[in-house]
């Protein structure tokens, strides 16, 4: 029961609404390069490999209207200016700008290009499901942290097709779901998703992960990435860098899961990752209903940087790589 997450209708994009989740499944046709960028800034569409997914529509779009090459490029700057740590959105806009040498170029290539990077996305979620379930005893409890799921991906997703690959080999497993505040990744997306798929979630606030993992027997943590540097220091969610200190405490292995799409190689460690700063109006309201004073000052960062020490391995499509890092990332991905 797969989530539709973007599907391409050969003149526009659908998307489903991940604002408007889990109470309402709504899809939205997005027919402009205007519209995408809006969607991927507003969260309509998130998670990493998704946004890039998504990109690469927004600019098959633009070709589609205009396939003057400044007018392109102006696209592709529109695009890449959405959201700034998701590595999947510039690898992307990378391989559009690549087109742009060619002397004469026309719609179909951008759109093309755009279809093929959805196709490869979704058959790099099915060989990181496949790694990742190796990791998993016939019968575990695990956790995860944000939404790295389908709703997350062009495919089955990255840390929770880890999960969807064991249950497909026939194990028992159970994932702790923290809520992921303040967009509520967690408990409205991951939730939703894996009860679809036949999975039992148990949804924790964020604050009782310190505790679970403390007192209940976890075998074994997976999260999603937006962006990874050459020595393996890890962007996620908000929260994912507590997590994994948590899990070095109590002596849990905590597993990356990310495409190659995901590793920006031009990075030597995570101290040069941009981190998405995001508005106030997340944190002083719930629901629509205030619950800060409406004055007060808000910093809102939306991911962390995991260190590579607290990382027991980064399971890709080309194999799991243990430390140290820097050369084994080298080995599998240069
Ligand atoms: O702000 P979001 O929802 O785009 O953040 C998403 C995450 O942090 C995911 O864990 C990450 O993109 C990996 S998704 C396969």
């Amino acid at each position: 029961m797969w989530a539709k997450t973007i599907q391409w209708l050969g003149n526009k994009a659908r998307l489903i609404d991940q604002r408007k989740l889990p109470k309402e499944e709504v899809y939205v046709d997005i027919t402009t390069p205007e519209e995408m960028y809006d969607a991927i800034k507003s969260m309509l569409i998130r998670g990493a490999p998704a946004i890039g997914v998504a990109a690469g529509y927004g600019i098959a779009l633009a070709a589609l209207n205009n396939c003057n090459k400044s007018y392109i490029k102006e696209k592709i700057e529109l695009m890449e200016s959405a959201r700034p740590t998701a590595y999947n959105l510039f690898y992307v806009t990378n391989r559009m700008k690549k087109l742009l040498d060619y002397e004469d170029i026309n719609a179909s290539m951008f759109i093309s290009e755009a279809v093929l990077i959805h196709k490869e996305d979704k058959e790099l979620t099915e060989k990181l499901g496949e790694y990742g379930a190796s990791l998993i005893p016939d019968q575990a409890q695990c956790m995860t942290i944000c939404n790295a799921g389908a709703l997350a991906t062009g495919g089955i997703g990255t840390a929770l097709a880890v999960f969807y690959k064991a249950k497909e080999k026939g194990k028992k497993i159970s994932v702790f779901v923290p809520e992921t505040r303040p967009f509520l990744q967690g408990a409205r997306l991951t939730a939703w998703e894996l009860k679809k798929n036949g999975i039992e979630s148990i949804l924790i606030a964020d604050s009782a992960i310190s505790h679970i993992l403390k007192t209940e027997k976890v075998d074994s943590i997976f999260i999603g990435a937006d962006r990874i540097a050459r020595n393996g220091d890890t962007a996620n969610k908000i929260g994912t860098y507590g997590l994994s200190l948590a899990a070095k405490e109590h002596q849990i292995p905590f597993f990356v899961v990310a495409p190659s799409t995901t590793f920006d190689l031009s990075i030597k460690n995570g101290k040069e990752i941009p981190i998405e700063e995001r508005g106030a109006e997340e944190l002083i309201e719930f629901g629509g209903i205030h619950t800060a004073p409406e004055n007060i000052k808000v910093r809102n960062p939306a991911f962390d940087v995991t260190p590579n020490y607290l990382i027991k391995g980064i399971i890709t499509e080309k194999g799991i790589i243990y430390p140290p890092f820097e050369q084994g990332i080298k080995n599998a991905l240069h």
